[in-house]
Order: structure tokens, then sequence, then C-alpha cells
């Protein structure tokens, strides 16, 4: 149980930007921000006969678990709702509809409270969940954030006031583009979990896939951006020659080249860009860091480079609320300004503004 009584506001933090329905209390003490609970409520299981999020059905099931979810949270945390000094909320980017349930229960909260709120980036959060998990952030730092919706590489010299985007994909995200193949070799969503699992006993280098973007012409306009539609039309292209051919497909070969491809060139760009702006910490977040060639390169190649790694537990890498709490206490630590009370949700909301 927490102590309610020890030094420190209390941040409440709600994420609704996709379909989990994330709320999370935390304190903010002296040095560190520390977690009190993270509640998660998901709706993928009403989604997967899709095959994708129907933001409609997303929506609804925020709307139907807002409050436990909340109820969960602060009976977890131990505090009442009365012991709550803020609240956080995502403003974007995500889907319209279920950002709206979320900042409506926000602003709902912080009037009946009258406590100060936040609109909070949710790309930022996926960086900053790790101060709760790893401690206080250094000086500088490196972030790539990688999911089914965003793949950016992100420099950090403040979380919430100096966060400058130097590059993101160009077309699919990491995580779409294992949906994408996952679809295209029959098996089911979301698929990047179950390629993941396959690649582990294929072989990496059985076929050379492309490398999007890492041809010396696009050093200039696009050394730290992503592309990978060419990588998965290539998949798509070489499977359909073998079915064409009447040959079986090596699932679990095309699997480990496919994820070897996507793990080179997201680690390859970022560790550059660490090198060029002389940064010796990586924080990798969102979903898709959950991925094992993914997380196995990296330890590599930042052990090679003498860079620290940081990547929070899978449970804070994908959507939660204490992601937005943490932004929400760093915004508090700073003394920065609330949000308005009728701040709008933002469905590209840009990377460089954190709050809105
Ligand atoms: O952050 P997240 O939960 O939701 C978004 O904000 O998009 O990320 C989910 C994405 C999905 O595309 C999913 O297939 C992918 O991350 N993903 C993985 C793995 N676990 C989740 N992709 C590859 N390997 C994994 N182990
Ligand atoms: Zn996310």
């Amino acid at each position: 149980m927490a102590d309610v009584h020890a030094p420190g506001p209390l941040v409440l933090g709600i994420e609704t930007s996709c379909d989990e329905t994330g709320v999370a209390v935390v304190r903010v003490g002296p040095d560190a921000t520390e977690l009190l609970f993270d509640a998660v409520a998901s709706s993928m299981d009403e989604h997967a006969r899709f095959g994708g999020i129907i933001p409609e059905i997303a929506s609804r099931a925020h709307l139907e678990a807002m409050i436990p979810t909340v109820q969960h949270a602060l009976a977890g945390a131990g505090v009442g709702l009365t012991d709550i000094d803020a609240i956080a909320v995502t403003a974007g980017p995500g889907l319209v509809g279920p950002l709206t349930v979320g900042s409506a229960a926000a602003k709902a909260l912080a009037v009946a409270l009258d406590v100060p709120l936040y609109g909070v980036n949710h790309v930022i959060g996926h960086a900053a969940v790790d101060e709760l998990v790893h401690g206080p952030f250094p000086e500088r730092l490196m972030a790539l954030v990688v999911s089914g919706g965003h793949s950016s590489l992100l420099l950090v010299d403040d979380i919430v006031t100096g966060v400058t985007e130097l590059g993101s994909t160009l077309d699919d995200a990491a995580g779409e583009a294992f949906d994408k193949v996952g679809r295209l070799l029959g098996l089911p969503y979301p698929g990047g979990p179950h390629i993941d699992r396959l690649a582990r006993e294929g072989d990496p280098t059985a076929i050379r896939f492309p490398r999007g973007l890492t041809a010396a012409k696009d050093q200039a306009a696009h050394a730290y951006d992503f592309s990978f539609s060419g990588l998965k039309t290539a998949v798509a292209r070489w499977v359909e020659a073998r079915q064409d051919a009447g040959e079986e497909i090596p699932l679990t070969d095309v699997a480990a080249s496919f994820a070897a491809a996507v793990a080179d060139v997201l680690t390859a760009k970022t560790i550059a860009a660490c090198r060029r702006n002389g940064v010796d910490t990586l924080v990798i977040g969102g979903g898709f860091s959950a991925n094992s060639q993914l997380r196995d390169l990296a330890a590599v190649r930042c052990a090679e480079a003498g860079i620290e790694l940081r990547i929070p537990p899978i449970r804070f890498c994908t959507d939660n609320g204490a992601m937005i709490a943490a932004v929400g206490a760093a915004a508090v630590r700073r003394g920065l300004p609330p949000s308005a009370l009728d701040l709008p949700v933002d469905s590209s909301m840009p990377l460089e503004s954190v709050l809105v």
C-alpha cells in the first residue's frame, strides 16, 4: 500500500489512443518519479477477427472500461480520487474517437477535482516511461520508438522541453510491416509476435532482403528515416515466385531473413545517430520493442559502440497509462503550465510538441 502522506504530488495518467485503456498513478518524488500502480484493459480480442483495430469498437470499449480502470488504478495505488494532484492524458497521435473518450474523462476529473490537466504526446510517453523503471534520464539520450503505429528516432535533451525528431518512417511502421508480412504468410493478426517466434527457428542469412533507405544516395535526405514498404513487397514477390513454381515456402527462413532486415536497419541508423550526436544512452520503447531480433541486435551493437541500452519491460512497451503519467510527472516536476481545459485531441500530433 502506498503511503499517501509521503512527499510529492500524485499524477493520474490516462491513455486511450488505440485499443488499450490505461490508467496509472505516479508520485513525483524529490529525486525520481515512482510508479504506484498501472491498470490496463484491452479491447484487442474484439478486433482480432477483423484483422485490424476498428475505431468505433475501440471507442465504445474505452467508454465501458474507463471508470472501472480508474477505480482499479486508485485501489491498486492505495489512494483516493481526492488525493490526486494532477491529471495527464494522451492528446495525440492516435485514433480520434478513442482519444476523445480519454480526454473527456480527463477533463471531467480535472474539473471535478480542481487540479491541473496536461495533454501529452503518446509517442514521447513510450520513451518517458523508462524513467519509472530505470531511473532519471541522463542529460542527453537517443530514443527509438517503434510500434504498430510509429517508428521514430528522437534526440532527447529534455523529455518535455527538448525533443528533436531526427527521423521517422516514410511509409509503414516496423510493427505494421510485421503485421502485413504476417498476413501474406497466412499468420493470425497481429502477425508481429508470430513472425518473431518463427524467425527464432530460421536462418537470418537465408534470403538477402533489401534494407530501405540505406544506400549512399539516401544519406543526405534520409539518414535517420526508415522505409519498410519496399521490404514488404520484396517478401511478397519472393513468396509468390516460390508459390508459382509449386515450391513449399520455408516460413522460418523467410521470417528470420525479414526480421533481420528490419532489425539491421533500425539498429544501424540509431547507432549512427548516437555516434554523430555524441550520445551514449539509448532508450527503445513502443510495442515493437518486444521483438527478439531487434532486442538481440541492439544489445550486441550497443555493447560494441559503448552505448548503454535501456528497454522497459514489455508491459511498459505496449500502450499503458504509466507512460502518460510519466510525461505528466516530468511536466509537474519542471513547474510547466498546464494545458487548457478545452484542449483538443490531435490524431497526427507532431513529436516535437510534447504537451498541448
Ligand atoms: O505499441 P503497440 O502495442 O501498439 C501500437 O501503438 O501500435 O505495438 C503493437 C505492434 C503490432 O504491430 C505488433 O505486431 C508488434 O507491435 N509486435 C511485434 C512483437 N510484439 C508486438 N512485432 C514483432 N515482434 C514482436 N515480438
Ligand atoms: Zn503506442
